[in-house]
């Protein structure tokens, strides 16, 4: 028997079945990643987040297109709200089937500069958040023997991927997308914009819909980023630290001037209770 294998590895998920969870969904790439997969036929989309008035609106604006939108507060970051919020979507919405663990913060400070408090936040956004999230919905997916996860580009990503390699029908997409046009990096300056240029984050929120429909295990954005990501294969430190001095990759923060870590977008109260 003859298998198609180029069919087999291009043949791209159909999203009609399919529930998705994006954490951080009322804004930034998060609002991308909602509305890119509703555009490419999602059946349902969950909209996880802690300010209400822009998941309001992202909600609003993906029903209108015709695809049924929720959104839920809830801070990924308080774990006894992620397993209440988890037991709410499974029991008005449905299994969730893709959980997009998009949600993150941060505060461009080096470690000696960091306040310990907001440290142990972006911990609790930026590590914690996503295990609490991946373990309210995984064991659901590996039971269905169907889902996708998209981590964030942190060490958990790794690990994931591996560990649901012998898991069949749960596939694991991470996106390493370099300075995205959000709030998030504000005023952070790349020397040679040319080669590292700005992404849109729609631009970020299509590649990534993309790779989960064709279960890519990982993608880097721009594509130059694959160069860095070969040469760090071979090159001896000295060369890469010269590099990095090179590219202003050790100063591209200085000028950063994003959120305060912790805060809640434009001013709305914060929902989520006491940790
Ligand atoms: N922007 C870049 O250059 C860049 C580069 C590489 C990777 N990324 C990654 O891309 C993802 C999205 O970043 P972005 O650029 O869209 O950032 P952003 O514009 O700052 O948006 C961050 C999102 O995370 C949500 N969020 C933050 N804390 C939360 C919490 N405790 N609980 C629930 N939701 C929370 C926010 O929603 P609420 O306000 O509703 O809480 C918001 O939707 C992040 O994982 C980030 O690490 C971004």
């Amino acid at each position: 028997m003859e298998i198609d294998y180029r069919a087999e590895c291009c043949k791209r998920k159909d999203l009609s079945g399919e529930v998705v969870l994006i954490t951080g969904g009322g804004r930034g790439i998060g609002r991308h990643l909602a509305k890119e997969f509703a555009k490419q036929g999602a059946k349902k989309v969950i909209l996880w987040g802690r300010t209400e008035k822009c998941l309001k609106q992202t909600c609003e604006e993906i029903s209108l297109e015709g695809t049924e939108c929720h959104y839920f507060i809830c801070d990924v970051g308080n774990r006894e709200e992620v397993y209440q919020q988890a037991k709410v979507v499974r029991e008005k919405v449905g299994d969730v089937t893709i959980l997009v663990n998009n949600a993150a913060v941060v505060h461009g400070k080096s470690l000696m500069d960091s306040d310990d408090d907001a440290l142990l936040k972006s911990q609790h956004v930026n590590t914690l958040g996503q295990f609490w999230t991946t373990k309210a919905f995984l064991p659901r997916m590996l039971e269905l023997q169907g889902g996708h996860v998209v981590p964030p580009p942190y060490a958990f990503m790794e690990s994931l991927t591996l560990g649901l390699l012998d898991c069949p029908g749960v596939g694991c997409t991470t996106v390493l997308p370099f300075h995205t046009n959000t709030e998030m990096f504000q005023g952070m300056q790349v020397r040679f914009p040319r080669l590292f240029p700005p992404l849109k984050p729609e631009v970020v929120a299509q590649k990534t819909v993309d790779a989960v429909r064709s279960n890519k295990a990982f993608v880097y954005l721009p594509w130059t980023m694959h160069a860095l990501v070969i040469l760090k294969s071979f090159l001896p430190q000295f060369a890469l630290e010269e590099i990095h001095r090179f590219s202003g990759s050790y100063s591209c923060m200085n000028t950063f001037k994003g959120a305060h870590i912790g805060e809640v977008h434009a001013g709305e109260p914060a929902t989520s209770s006491e940790r």
